[in-house]
């Protein structure tokens, strides 16, 4: 694991932050304080501790490498929405132009495809006044999409012609992947260019990164479908709510939600594969709780349970950011159970809800806008600081700079092992494994 992160350069300038009559030395940040990888450590061991690696720590540098006053900004947003992008938008847009002096922010539009000069997406001028109400919305003021990253000379290019210095790339890790290119090929060019990432996933599944921003937003909205299901299923005889949250392979939505809300009786995660039929299958423990407690609230994330969803000889689809096309669990299990009970001659009253979009179109709650303020200001201070190739995070509480190469080399996922997944799996009562053997 390295936790290295690349600098531009010299840092022979002043900080304008110095006399904002608010920071003394204390406030400012070395590249040499760091933040603890691995926490953990136990009193019996021997021998002397090896050296502890660690994430260098985020935050304003006393010396910096951008003349904020010549220092020309650039954002764009990419992937997948996610609640309280626009929030991190206003933040570096205000940070930037109040506290650094730098003035010159452009607003990228559509993602990559924004800098390919073929689409002819204009881009804008981002100012305080312009951001001033956007941070209590949803969506991206500036478009976002995917794919675009496949000529990355061609976007580097748009970028050297329009005289940016730092480009702040708000997305997951299609868009990490792409600041990793272009921040590579502007070094081997010898481009002046910060890249500066700003991890954007309501899925959570960005490794090195304790949260992701929207997250909360997600599983807080996630929490409504599981609040109507559980209504639901109270309000009928035999009656089941079941919800389909999003999350293609990593289940925290749904985990989170489900011990939010304590009403989930079975939750079903990518991580944790189940067998449907068969003794100690899904269904035969769904009939138990039926015949036992005649409702059940039932939390499934989209990406569980793939391997049951009956595949047909066509071959697997991609979207444009090369994420497979997953099958419909939620309708699968949907048809699975009426079918089951109807076999079993038991009569029940299935409610499905999924819903969909609803959770990351929505507007950041204040934890989350609280969160995106900061990530916006702290990636500024990296920005101008000439940091490059790097996207912030937050571990253990401490907000870091990650090297994209690190953030991206493998996927956050629930680890089946964990006491999380006990705790989620103990909230619902239900069985530790639904696997026969
Ligand atoms: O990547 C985040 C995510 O929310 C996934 O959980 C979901 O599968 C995907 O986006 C859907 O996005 P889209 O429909 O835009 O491809």
């Amino acid at each position: 694991m390295d936790f290295t992160i690349r600098n531009l350069g010299k840092t022979a300038i002043q900080s304008p932050l110095i006399t904002n009559g608010l920071f003394t030395d204390e406030s400012f940040v070395s590249d040499g304080q760091k933040i603890i990888y691995d926490p953990f450590f136990s009193e019996d061991t021997s021998g002397r501790p090896g050296p502890r690696p660690g994430f260098e720590q985020a935050g304003p540098r006393k010396m910096i490498h951008f003349k904020p006053e010549e220092t020309r900004s650039a954002i764009l947003t990419a992937g997948g929405l996610c609640p309280g992008i626009n929030a991190v938008i206003r933040s570096i847009v205000i940070e930037s132009y109040y506290r650094y002096g730098a003035r010159s922010i452009t607003g990228i539009r559509y993602g990559y495809s924004g800098l390919n000069p073929a689409k002819d997406f204009t881009p804008i001028e981002l100012t305080p006044d312009l951001v001033e109400d956007i941070h209590l919305e949803g969506g991206t003021i500036l478009g976002s999409s995917r794919g675009g990253t496949e000529e990355m000379e061609v976007l580097v290019d748009t970028l050297a012609r329009l005289g940016i210095h730092i480009l702040y790339t708000i997305g997951g890790d299609g868009t990490l992947r792409g600041a990793h290119k272009i921040s590579e090929i502007a070094l081997r060019s010898g481009m002046d260019l910060a890249v500066v990432g700003i991890p954007k996933t309501i899925d959570n599944d960005i490794s090195f990164i304790q949260r992701s921003f929207g997250f909360e937003t997600a599983y807080s909205q996630a929490s409504e479908s599981i609040y109507a299901a559980h209504t639901e299923s109270k309000g009928a005889p035999n009656g089941i709510g079941l919800v389909k949250l999003m999350g293609r392979h990593s289940g925290f939505i749904a985990a989170h939600a489900c011990l939010a809300m304590s009403d989930v009786n079975f939750v079903l995660l990518p991580e944790v594969p189940f067998d449907l039929e068969g003794e100690n299958g899904f269904l035969a423990h769904l009939k138990r709780r039926m015949l036992n407690r005649h409702h059940a609230v039932i939390c499934v994330a989209e990406g569980a349970g793939q391997d049951l969803v009956e595949k047909d000889n066509t071959p697997q689809q991609r979207d444009a950011s090369g994420n497979v096309k997953l099958d419909d669990i939620g309708v699968f299990l949907k048809n699975a159970i009426t079918r089951f009970f109807r076999e079993e001659g038991i009569e029940i009253n299935l409610k499905y809800i999924d819903p969909s979009y609803l959770i990351r179109s929505a507007p950041p709650v204040p934890t989350d806008s609280f969160f995106c303020s900061q990530l916006g200001q702290f990636a500024v201070h990296a920005g101008m600081a000439g940091k490059t190739d790097m996207a912030v995070g937050l571990w253990n509480n401490i907000y870091t700079h990650v090297p994209i190469e690190l953030a991206v080399s493998r996927r956050k996922t629930i680890d089946p092992a964990s006491l999380f997944l006990y705790n989620v799996i103990s909230a619902t009562g239900q069985p530790l494994s639904m696997k026969n053997k």
